[in-house]
């Protein structure tokens, strides 16, 4: 952590302190909050990610011991520009629509011979055991900054998708009778510090898809739209659903196609 971010953090946790006891700063400390992500992003860890990503990318690994250059994202074999972008998306040769994260699993398993078992094991890092997919991600989402969201879900599949999303999005359920809408479908919504957006428009969509994957510091670690959207599900007291799980893809699809025409500034970072 640098210097300017320690002091930053420094403030921010002088102001969390002081409104534990005054109550009345709300716009104060969103102000210290936006601070500190500014300080932060300026040595954002996630370039790391991105670094070590590139080395797996390039790596000869697996059964086949094969690189994943030729890695098809949606935009040919090999080509990251904008691939993360304009994801999820339909895939002829698997008849499916895959996210990111779906669609690097099927080229570990394809072009490197890794079980699904083996590819997924590591989706996301625990303590002192690092997470491929994170890295992997990290790296061909960076290849996508600076480029527009393009999920127009203007193919059979993904319009389905989309609309399943939406669904999803909006249906109550689980012991709580909770859906996404109720944290995320209005504006000014906040759970203790976090505000949390309105996803149903494109600028509150656009607000949070561009910036992932995203490091995230109370975690320290990058975490994937799969493991944020699975942890929200948690969260919603939903049963969680597995890694790559079609409802997952179809959330993605909505907020992306929800999102689109937003400039990409990824790797993000966030509390
Ligand atoms: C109980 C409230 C709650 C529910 C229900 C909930 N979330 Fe969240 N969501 C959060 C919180 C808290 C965050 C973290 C905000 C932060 O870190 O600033 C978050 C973050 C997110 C983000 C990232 C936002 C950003 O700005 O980067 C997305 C996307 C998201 N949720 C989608 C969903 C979806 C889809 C659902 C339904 C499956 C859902 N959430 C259900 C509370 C909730």
């Amino acid at each position: 952590m640098t210097q300017v971010s320690l002091k930053a953090l420094a403030t921010v946790v002088l102001a969390v302190a002081s409104i534990g006891s005054t109550l009345a700063q709300d716009s104060k400390i969103a102000d210290e909050l936006a601070k500190y992500r500014e300080a932060l992003a300026d040595g954002n860890p996630a370039d790391l990610f991105e670094v070590k990503g590139e080395g797996l990318w390039l790596e000869k690994r697996g059964p086949k011991n094969a690189s994943l250059e030729q890695c098809d994202l949606g935009q040919g074999p090999g080509k990251l520009e904008g691939a993360y972008a304009s994801l999820p998306k339909y895939f002829k040769d698997t008849n499916k629509v895959m996210d990111v994260e779906s669609r690097l699993v099927h080229c570990m398993m394809t072009l490197q011979g890794f079980t699904l078992a083996e590819a997924t094991k590591q989706w996301y890092s625990k303590p002192g055991k690092d997470s491929d997919i994170e890295a992997l991600v990290t790296f061909i989402g960076a290849k996508s900054n600076g480029m527009k969201i393009k999920v127009p879900a203007t193919h059979p599949e993904e319009a389905k998708m989309a609309k399943m999303g939406e669904y999803i999005f909006y249906r109550r359920s689980g012991p709580q009778d909770f859906s996404c809408s109720i944290c995320h479908g209005q504006e000014g919504k906040r759970i203790r510090l976090q505000e949390l957006g309105n996803l149903t428009t494109q600028e509150g969509a656009g607000f949070a898809m561009k910036t992932w994957p995203s490091y995230r510091v109370s975690q320290g670690t990058v975490w994937t739209m799969q493991r944020r959207l699975i942890d929200c599900m948690r969260q919603a007291r939903w049963p969680e659903p597995n890694y790559l799980a079609d409802s997952i893809i179809a959330l993605e699809t909505y907020l992306q196609k929800t999102a689109t025409g937003t400039v990409m500034e990824t790797p993000g970072i966030k509390r």
